[in-house]
This record gives C-alpha cells, structure tokens and sequence, in this order.
C-alpha cells in the first residue's frame, strides 16, 4: 500500500485500529469472564474502523490543506488561501517531493547565477577602480607639480600639460569603452544593418592603422586580392571590430611582422574573415577568458601596451549582436588567428 496517498494513510491506520480492538475483545475474552460473541467482535472491530477512518480523513485532510499548503505557499510564494485544495486521493506527499527538490534546484541555480554575478561585480569594479587610478594619479602629479612652480618653468611647463592630456585621453578612451559595452548589452541596442563592400572597409581600416603598424615595421596586407564583397551589417560596428583586432595584431606583434586578412566562403549565405597574425601568442588556457572585460594576457607584458582589456570584450559583443560566431586560435610565440563570420549580400 502506498503511504504517500492521505486516503491510504487513513485506511491503513483505520485498519490497524479496528485490529487491534479485535484482538483486545479476544484477549477480554480470553482473560476475563465478561464473553463477547464473535459476532460482536467483528461487529465492534468494523464499526472502530470505520468511525477512525472518518476521524482519520477529517484530521489528515485539515493537516493536509492547513501544513502542506503552507509549506507550498512558501515554495511557490503564494497567498495560502490561492493555493487549491489539496484533493485527498491525490499522492500529496511524493507530489510535495517532488515540487520542493524542483523548487530546491530553481532557488540554487538562482543562488549560483546570483554568487556569480556578485563577484562578476566585485571584480568590475575592481578593474575599474585599478584602470582609472594610473592616469588619475599622473594627472594629479603633473598638475600638482605645475601649480608648485613647474607653471612658470618654460623647460617643462608644455611637456607636463601634455603629459596629463595623455593620462585624460586615456580616461576618456576607456569610459568611451565602457559606454559601448553598457550600450551593446541593453536590450533596446539596434544594429543599423546596411549592405556594404567589405573589403574596402578593411582597406580603410588598413588606412587608419597604417602609422601605428608603421611604428613596428608591421605589415597590413590581404592574403590575396579580392573582387568586391558584399555584405550585410552594422558597418561602423564591424569597422570597430576591425580596428580592435587589427589594433591587436599590432601590439602585440613582433617588430617587422606581419598581419593578414582573409576572406573565405562559409556557407552559401555567410563569409569567413581571419585576421592572422605572426606575434606573441598567447597560451591555450587564456583563450577561454579572452573576451572577457579587463581580461589581459600579461597584466605586466600589456602595461607597456596600454590596452585595458576591453577591446575584445567589444568584438564579441558586436559579433553577437549580428548573431554571427567568432573564435580564435593561437600558439605562443608563433601568432593568433581571430575569425568571425559576417552575412554576404
Ligand atoms: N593578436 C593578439 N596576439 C596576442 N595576444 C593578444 C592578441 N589580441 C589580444 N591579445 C591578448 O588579449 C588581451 C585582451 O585584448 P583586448 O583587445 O581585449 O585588450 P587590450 O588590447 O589589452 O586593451 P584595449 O582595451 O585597448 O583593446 C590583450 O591584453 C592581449 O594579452
Ligand atoms: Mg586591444
């Protein structure tokens, strides 16, 4: 008999009654002179029954619908009284399980997620707090050194104002950053999706990269000529893109390398873009954490850089955003390949 049904508890604890007031009449009979025919005895043994399984449902039924529904009120964060009664033949206890080990697993995938998010903000903040210090404290330092006198002193008075202009485009570059991010992950963000030639995007990000690809002895250059390719995107999105790996390529590649575009059919609606270069690399087990905000390879190696790490944390965004895929391979020492797909015209 199965145990979890209140209508079996009932019947089952009836039962046992009406037993054992059975057996007590016989040992009565038995052991003293008062005799009670069988008749009787199974007569009174039936009526206990009986009568105990209506006191029986009566008392289960009030435990039933005045304990276990409080206990769903909780788990479903409803008014005891919505609750519907809870039916007497129904199977309430494995049923109340059931929703509890379900709820159980509701509230601890919500805990995590929440832990998750907590140190995700720690660590934000964090980072935050760490990339702005650097070029507050220089601009503190080359102001403060001004107003003491360095004003005055022709020989560094222009040299320190344009030092801490640097250490404000750099705050100004990396709030700029964070506004994309802020914006690329609201809900209400629209790709202003156009039809252009993507190879002569890439040429133009060629273009604005040049002088910093000079300073390296770098080399801009398509693995081999391409015809017109029409595609269809946010094209100032997918110029940012560009310019972010580029942009990477450049730092941190090896002085007189080279980096490489090249283009390749995907599927029959989509192209294949792979910016490779013949830099650092990076070890495998950075790759997984690439795209994440502030995350750098070589926090000292990249200090010299200057990038904040949120560079990458922008692509994938974007390329999410178009609902298209980005990976990236690399071997330290021997170079980086980062390949996204974009929708051909
Ligand atoms: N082509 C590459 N070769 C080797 N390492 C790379 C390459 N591109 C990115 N990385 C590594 O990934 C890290 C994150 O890159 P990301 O572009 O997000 O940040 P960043 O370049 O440090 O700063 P910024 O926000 O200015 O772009 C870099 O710090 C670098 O360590
Ligand atoms: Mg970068």
């Amino acid at each position: 008999m199965n145990l979890s049904k209140p209508i079996n508890i009932a019947l089952a604890g009836s039962l046992l009654l009406g037993f054992l007031v059975a057996i007590i009449l016989v040992l009565v009979n038995r052991l003293t002179v008062v005799q009670i025919s069988f008749t009787w005895v199974v007569f009174i043994s039936i009526t206990v029954s009986a009568l105990s399984t209506l006191i029986f449902v009566f008392f289960v039924r009030r435990f039933l619908n005045e304990k276990i529904k409080v206990i769903y009120g909780i788990i479903t964060n409803e008014q005891v009284s919505e609750i519907p009664v809870i039916n007497f033949t129904d199977d309430a206890l494995a049923k109340l399980t059931e929703d509890s080990a379900e709820y159980a697993a509701v509230q601890q995938k919500q805990i995590s997620e929440l832990k998750k998010q907590a140190i995700f903000r720690k660590e934000f903040l964090g980072n935050l707090a760490h990339e702005l210090k650097t070029p507050v404290f220089s601009i503190q330092g080359y102001v403060l050194t001004l107003l003491e006198g360095g004003l005055e002193d022709g020989r560094v008075n222009r040299d320190f104002l344009e030092r801490a202009l640097s250490g404000v485009d750099r705050i100004s570059n990396l709030l700029e950053d964070l506004d994309d991010i802020a914006k690329l992950e609201t809900d209400r963000f629209k790709l202003n999706l156009v039809k252009f030639n993507f190879v002569k995007l890439v040429r133009d990000v060629f273009h604005e990269l040049e002088t910093k690809a000079n300073h390296k002895n770098i080399k801009l250059k398509f693995d081999k000529h391409y015809e017109p390719t029409f595609v269809v995107a946010d094209a100032n999105r997918i110029t940012q893109v560009l310019v972010n790996l580029v942009s990477n390529s450049i730092s941190y590649g090896i002085v007189g390398g080279e980096t490489t575009v090249s283009i390749k059919n995907y599927d029959k609606k989509k192209i294949l873009i792979e910016v490779s270069d013949n830099g650092v690399g990076m070890a495998k087990e950075h790759i997984p954490r690439l795209f994440e905000r502030f995350y750098r390879v070589d926090k000292s190696r990249e200090r010299n850089i200057g990038g904040s790490g949120l560079g990458l944390a922008i692509v994938k965004h974007v390329i999410e955003a178009h609902k298209q895929t980005l990976t990236v391979r690399s071997t330290e020492g021997i170079g980086s390949t980062f390949s996204f797909t974009l929708e051909t015209a």
